[in-house]
Order: C-alpha cells, then structure tokens, then sequence
C-alpha cells in the first residue's frame, strides 16, 4: 500500500508526528523534496527527536528511510543528523540518499541571506538554509547531485566551472561578497563523500521492488500545499512541489500505485514568513494559541502567525491533493477557548471564494466569513477514542470535516507518540 501524506496548510502541521504513528507499519518511508527548511519533531520514550533531512521513520531500524530525488540535502545536515543518532546510541544503518538528490552547497545559504537581503520590505522570510538557491541551481543544470561525490574528477571540473565562472563573479560584482575556494569545497566534499557514501544508492530498484512486494510505503511530503511553488501563495512560497505531484516525481513512484492521499492540519493555521494568511488572529486569542502551541519555528526559532481554521485553505489542499483521509492536529490547544471560529469562504470585492486566490493581494485583503462554535473547555488529552471527546469539541471536528469535505480519521490531542485518537480508518490495513 502506497499512502501519500502532505501538509494542508503553510507547513508544522504535526506530519512528522503522524508519519511516526504510520512508520510501525511501514516498510518504508520516502522524503520526495524540501530540504533542511523543514523541520520534525518526534517524542518518544527516549525523549525528543528533532530532524531536517532524515525522514521521520529513521527511528524504526526495520523501516527503510529513503532521501528521494526532489530533496536538496545539505551534506553538512545530514552527517550532524546521521553523528547526532549515533551519539544516542543509533545506527542508521536504514538510510539510503538518492545518487540523484540535489546538494545544498556551501555558498547556497550565502545567496539565500543576499538575495532576501536586497529584498529589503519585500523579503520573502525563507529559512536561508539555501533552499531556493540550490532548486534555481538545479533547474539552471548548474547543481550538484549527492551521486557526484562519487566521481571527484567530474566534482573537480564542474566546481572550477560553477565557482570560479558563475558563483564568484556574482559574489564579487553584484553583492561584494566573501568568495569561494573550489579547490578547497573540493577537499571539503571529499569528507563529506566519505561520510556519507555508505548511504547512496540508485533508489530506482529498491523503490521498484518495495512496489512488486506490495510493500506498505509512506511518502512524506515537506512544508505544505500553501508553500507549493506552483498552488500556493507564489512569491511566499518555497521552491518545490510540496503537494502529492511533488511526492510522485520526487521518489519515482507511478499516480497508479498510490492507495491513498492523506492531508495533515492543524485544528488552526499557523504560517511562518511572509504572505497572506487571511484568519490570522493578531490579538490576545493568537498569543494564547502560539502559546499554548509553542508555536515557534523548529528550525528558525521564529515565531508563528496564527489564526483560526481556514476552510478554503483546508478544503483546497483536499482536491489539489486528492486527499480521501484527514489528520487533525494539536486540537488539544483550543482546549480552554470559550470560542473556535472557522473560516467558512471568503469575501472579495463582494464576490465570495470558496478557495484561495490565486491573486495574493486579493487572499490578503479578502474578508474571511466565520462561523463560531462554542468552546469544549476541558483538557483532551487523555482521550483516546472518538467518544471520550467532549461533545462540543465533536461538534467542531465534525463541522470542520464539513467545511474541508474530507473525513477526519486522526485525531492528535497532545504532543506525545501516544496521544492521538484513530477514528474510522485504519492505515496499513
Ligand atoms: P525556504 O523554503 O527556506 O525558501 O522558505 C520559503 C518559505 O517557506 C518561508 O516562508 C518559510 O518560512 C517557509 N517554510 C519553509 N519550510 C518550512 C517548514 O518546514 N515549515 C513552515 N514553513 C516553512
């Protein structure tokens, strides 16, 4: 069984979480794209987990974690990520990194950081670790895929082409910037390739095989429907697909063999950065849901905007991703609110939508209709079936799938592995 899982909203909706409730069962998981922008979160007996590239299921030995073609992967990342395991007593012996994966090279951060620079107020608010550089790199044909540390005489020309003929003169004539030393990226990458060469691999056999086996394979997407390149809020976006076309392309898998789309949301909407987010609640309920949510970026610290359950942006990521099934995270953090509000369209010029514009100033200076639903005004987290849920907290999780048009078959009520409801569907068979 094939199950996609992609992000509803802007990004931290719990997919890591979710992933690590389903990765029991899997027999492998495939990161498709995103890069070390994305950052998951994983609690279990032995405390936290906090990764950017390795794929969630890393944890379960039996599981085999696959870095897929989409993914720009920092080399640097990776060995911290792959030495931080080891410290803690796990080897992962499970990975394997697509020969085809693009690399996040050293100066590609550096570009991230002057380009938002010159920017000024309309600055996108990435996560500078590179991510648009290395994607514009790899559609330019100019970047440098994981299997060419490989083949250092080919590391060794490209380098002196791409650093000495494309990188610096723009480091120097445009931006008066600190330049590169290929020589030395190419001492520096020899390290990285002896690190990291266990791992690599053509994932194309391995991958085809899981699919002969009937294997049970978890495709988990990064960042979200509204950061996808293409269908969401374009410039504040990031540079891959991050909806289920982005997870077929980025792991080699066929439309055909996919069983099942899942969408991940929070039970509100957070974004990170800039752009349009049309609930968003700039009073003292958003600071007491950021709050209660710790709502601050994994891998930038950064505050999160929030607002309340935005139905078109919900409802969107359900058609765009074909999602049949729904996650509903963190629903835990509304829990002592005396009132949920849920977006129901929005009014434009007095025109109604049902989904996100494509024109952004329209989604950002749109009116959002809301219903408003009492509060359940209890603590959820020791509920572990559909029926210990308060009824008023049903109430809002029913009216959500109404106004997402999807079913809710997840139900995440506190942070833990253990603390989630499985409500009509069960994965994996
Ligand atoms: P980039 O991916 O670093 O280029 O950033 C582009 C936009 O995507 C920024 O608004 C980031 O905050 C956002 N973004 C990237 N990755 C994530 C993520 O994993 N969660 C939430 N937002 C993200």
């Amino acid at each position: 069984m094939v199950i996609i899982i992609a992000g509803a909203q802007w990004g931290d909706e719990g997919k890591g979480k979710v992933i690590d409730l389903l990765a029991e069962r899997a027999d492998m998981i495939v990161r498709p794209q995103g890069g070390a922008n994305a950052g998951h979160t994983v609690v279990t007996e032995d405390g936290e987990f906090k990764f950017q590239l390795l794929p969630s299921g890393i944890l379960y030995p039996h599981v085999t974690c696959v870095i897929g073609h989409g993914v720009v992967a920092d080399p640097r990342v990776l060995i911290r990520e792959i030495d931080q395991l080891r410290e803690r007593g796990i080897e992962p012996d499970n990975l394997v990194i697509s020969e085809r994966a693009h690399m996040v090279m050293g100066y590609h951060p550096v570009f991230d950081q002057l380009e938002e620079g010159v920017r000024g107020d309309d600055r996108l608010g990435t996560t500078r670790r590179g991510i648009g550089p290395a994607y514009s790199d790899k559609i330019r044909r100019i970047g440098f895929r994981i299997g060419d540390l490989q083949k250092e005489a080919f590391m060794r020309k490209k380098l002196d082409f791409v650093v000495g003929q494309v990188k610096n003169p723009i480091l120097t004539d445009l931006y008066r910037d600190r330049t590169f030393d290929w020589e030395e990226m190419l001492a520096e990458y020899r390290d990285y390739a002896a690190r990291l060469n266990p791992y690599i691999r053509d994932i194309y056999p391995l991958v085809q095989d899981a699919l002969d086996r009937q294997a049970n394979i978890l495709l988990e997407g990064a960042q979200a429907t509204m950061l996808d390149l293409d269908l969401g809020t374009y410039p504040y976006v990031t540079s891959s697909n991050t909806t289920a076309g982005g997870a077929l392309t980025g792991s080699g898998i066929p439309p055909t063999r996919v069983d099942l789309s899942l969408v991940v949301c929070k039970a509100y909407t957070t974004r990170v950065g800039y752009g349009p987010l049309p609930t968003e609640l700039t009073d003292s309920t958003g600071d007491q849901i950021r709050e209660k949510g710790t709502e601050f970026g994994t891998v930038t610290g950064r505050a999160r905007r929030v607002g309340w359950f935005d139905g078109p942006v919900a409802r969107y990521a359900v058609r765009v991703n074909g999602a049949e099934s729904m996650a509903l995270t963190k629903l835990d953090v509304l829990d002592a609110l005396p009132e949920v509000g849920i977006c129901t369209d929005y009014e434009f010029r007095g025109r109604v939508h049902d989904h996100p514009m494509a024109n952004i100033s329209h989604l950002k200076h749109c009116s959002p209709r809301y219903v408003n639903m009492p509060g359940w005004q209890a603590p959820i987290g020791q509920c572990r079936t559909w029926d210990e849920l308060p009824t008023k907290c049903r109430a809002y999780v029913e009216a959500l799938e109404g106004v997402a048009e999807v079913s809710i078959d997840l139900i995440g009520v506190g942070p833990r592995r253990d603390q989630f409801i499985m409500r009509k569907r069960s994965f994996f068979g």
